[in-house]
């Protein structure tokens, strides 16, 4: 369907179509009304392409995941959907595997498409700093999510990792575990390395030793958690507990742990970070740091959209809550009663009642 069989259909010239249409001049209302009842009736849709080249920009945005494999990662692009959807904006989704040169080829080619905003979820090994500041000052508006770019002081959404890690960790001091394992994601990481911190603060304040070798960085992924998880539970005296700083590792350390014999919580209590879906079913059920993907990408979202609508406030850096939530997967070492000998809630095991 053609501007031109518009203009027929409405009587009116091609131009008054094309104004109507792109709203780039006022058209009587008489006229207008033709307009859309030949619109109408004809079915026509208008060529979002033709209409972006036009403007210099389209209504799509562009965003950037690490890992589309990751349950955690759906969550977040869900949240940016809903908002953008309402405000019909469309998304175009592209995936690094974790690959920095995918994520450079995407960022470059997401542009020329004239997207009218970019969402990033930086790779493991990113190097986007310089594009983003390239962006930042002659491109669209560029929101980080979950993880910053080491240097990027634009907008970003990101969770409290560092007190996650505090509270999980705090939980299985106090039920009298001294030989913590800790496998993190990759430690270049904005959001891994906060986590380790948070992990490290708890038991230096416990006054309980940090053991280097406890401490083991993997990828974000089940492979390298099982992987850290074998050498953990190898190790003399083997950890009580491994805190994996993401429900995809606690996964792998439930699943190494099982190869050797070794009974989750009896022997082993296992806590990790996110609070996917699947957590609930695993046997027994995780108890692992709950953060909200879906929060994480609407919230960015709205960000992202209130700079394309004209915002000039400066870098915003949100950051939303995160809530240990106890399943099944944690109970004090043999011998050991937790700090108050009884069945605990949550307050009372991390100390703040
Ligand atoms: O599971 C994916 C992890 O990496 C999450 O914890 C999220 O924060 C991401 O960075």
């Amino acid at each position: 369907m053609t501007m031109r069989q518009i203009a027929e259909r409405a009587d009116v010239s091609i131009g008054t179509v094309s104004h109507v249409i792109n709203g780039t001049a006022k058209v009587r209302e008489k006229l207008r009304v033709r307009v859309v009842e030949a619109i109408r009736s004809l079915g026509y849709q208008p060529s979002q392409l033709a209409r972006g080249l036009r403007r210099n920009q389209t209504s799509m945005l562009g965003m950037i995941i690490p890992d589309v494999t990751n349950p955690f990662f759906p969550g977040v692009v869900r949240g940016v959907e809903d908002v953008a959807y309402k405000r019909s904006y469309r998304l175009v989704l592209c995936n690094t595997d974790n690959d920095p040169h995918k994520e450079i080829s995407y960022l470059n080619e997401l542009r020329s498409y004239r997207p009218a905003g970019l969402l990033v979820i930086p790779a493991a090994e990113s190097h986007i700093t310089a594009q983003l500041r390239l962006l930042a000052t002659s491109g669209p508006p560029v929101v980080c999510i979950d993880r910053r770019p080491t240097g990027w002081d634009g907008d970003v959404v990101v969770v409290a990792n560092e007190a996650g890690s505090y509270a999980a960790t705090r939980y299985l001091l106090r039920m009298g575990h001294r030989n913590l394992g800790a496998i993190t994601g990759p430690l270049h990481l904005t959001n891994a390395a906060e986590r380790l911190k948070g992990f490290r603060r708890a038991l230096t304040e416990a006054h309980v030793a940090i053991e280097p070798e406890y401490i083991q960085e993997a990828r974000f992924d089940r492979q390298s958690g099982y992987q850290a998880a074998l050498r953990l539970l190898r190790m003399l005296p083997r950890p009580t507990a491994i805190y994996a700083c993401n429900d995809l590792m606690a996964l792998g350390v439930l699943l190494a742990a099982r190869e050797l014999n070794v009974s989750c919580p009896e022997e082993l209590s296992v806590v990790g970070f996110d609070n996917l879906d699947f957590t609930e079913f695993t046997a027994p059920g995780l108890t692992t740091v709950h953060q909200s993907g879906y929060q994480l990408g609407a919230t960015a979202a709205r960000l992202l959209l209130e700079r394309i609508d004209g915002s000039k406030q400066r870098s915003k850096r949100v950051v939303l809550p995160t809530e240990l939530r106890i399943r099944h997967s944690a109970s004090p070492p043999r011998g050991k009663t937790p700090a108050a000998g009884r069945k605990q809630t949550y307050d009372q095991a991390v100390g703040v009642s």
